[in-house]
């Protein structure tokens, strides 16, 4: 069975991040995103992954080549974004059109047995069998009306506020009859939650499996750190083998400190923390349930609190960063400053001064 991964496009708040790597090379827990998709999808029934890339597509295919975790991988490449219905028809011809096949938005975390949803298609016998699960907040997703028989009667992609047809929204894993691939328009950009599902909906073709397992779509910072801390206590420990760690500094699992990294005196760092290869800390510095990229500088005394450090960024003395805060790549933090409540720092920007307002973007 062949499967296809969504992985393009931006539309993300993760987008200061975006700059030096593609999103789906975003670490989770010191792994890039896209790892954790095809290790997912291996133990299925799926032997082939066909990657729909376009922008930094050349990252991903460095990154991960021709196979990984048993699966053959396709690299369909597309020379400006299709959306989420036009890469399918586009790889039409990497498909087996005898069989059906798997979509996965390849901003996913979860553990959830592809298998059982395949296996629930055929039972099914309709045209598009979504993956589905109950969410508080439905806003940010499809959200789906379903039927006693599991038909999904309607999709409502992004609904306004107190128009959500129910919490359970669409997981963004299908399974799909190459049939579904008539309803997308050839060559342009389409979207499959506004264009397709509800076409669908209507011809009482779809139908929704709900699961109950761990998913997280990791587009915004919390569900960023969020997956990110979910993966860390699946793995063991503390993991810092390979790190240079002051004897007077402290580790509290689970952490996973990758090659190169440094930790200074009297450090304290986790629980749930990642920090990528080369980063360097300094003393009296407190981490805690965060991520820091390759190469940033921390400087003596700092503290990182529920927040987003990106590639070589620079961090210096006595600073705080806190609450769901996004510094961008290479960003600059000057001595003393405190940054909360969810601030994003744009890459290459300095900062001299505290920002303690909501969701503010410099
Ligand atoms: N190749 C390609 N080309 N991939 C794209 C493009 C594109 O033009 N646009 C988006 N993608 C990929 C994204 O990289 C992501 O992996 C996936 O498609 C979904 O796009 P998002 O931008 O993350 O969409 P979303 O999270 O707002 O909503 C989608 O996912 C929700 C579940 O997480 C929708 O499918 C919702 O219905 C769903 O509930
Ligand atoms: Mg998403």
């Amino acid at each position: 069975m062949k499967a296809i991964i969504l992985a393009g496009g931006f539309g993300t708040r993760l987008r200061p991040l975006s700059c030096t790597r593609p999103k789906m090379l975003l670490p989770v827990a010191n792994q890039p995103l896209i790892d954790w998709c095809l290790m997912n999808l291996s133990k299925s029934d799926v032997d082939t992954a066909i990657l729909a890339v376009n922008y930094f597509a050349e990252a991903l295919v460095r990154y991960l080549g021709t196979t990984k975790y048993d699966l053959g991988i396709l690299y369909s490449r597309e020379q400006r974004p299709m959306g989420t219905g036009g890469p399918l028809k586009k790889a039409k011809e990497m498909l087996n059109l005898n069989e059906p096949f798997i979509v996965m938005n390849g901003d996913i975390i979860t553990d959830f047995d592809i298998k059982r949803l395949v296996d629930y298609h055929k039972e099914k016998k309709g045209l598009a069998t979504l993956a589905i699960i109950e969410v508080p907040d439905p806003g940010r997703f499809g959200s789906v009306e379903r039927d006693s028989e599991s038909h999904i009667t309607r999709f409502v992609e992004k609904p306004e506020p107190g128009k959500a047809p129910s919490n359970l929204i669409n997981a963004g894993i299908y399974v799909l009859e190459p049939e579904v691939l008539n309803y997308i328009p050839n060559g342009g950009k389409v979207s499959i939650e506004r264009q397709v599902f509800p076409i669908l909906a209507k011809e009482g073709k779809l139908y929704g499996y709900e699961i109950h397992a761990q998913w997280i779509d990791v587009g915004v910072s919390e569900d960023y750190l969020r997956a990110n801390a979910l993966l860390l206590n699946r793995s063991d420990g503390v993991k810092a083998e390979k790190a240079k760690v002051n004897q007077t500094a402290t580790l509290i699992s689970p952490c996973n400190l990758a090659e190169g990294v440094e930790i200074g005196e009297d450090s304290i760092i986790g629980p749930n923390v990642a920090i990528a290869e080369n980063v360097l800390v300094g003393k009296g510095c407190r981490i805690e349930n965060s991520i820091i990229f390759p190469g940033a500088t921390i400087g003596d005394y700092t503290n990182i609190k529920n927040a987003i450090i990106g590639e070589n960024a620079i961090l210096h003395r006595w600073v705080k960063i806190e609450s769901g805060s996004l510094i961008g790549d290479y960003a600059e933090i000057e001595d003393g400053v405190t940054l909360t409540r969810g601030v994003t720092v744009c890459p290459s920007k300095t900062v001299g001064e505290s920002v303690l307002d909501q969701h503010q973007v410099m």
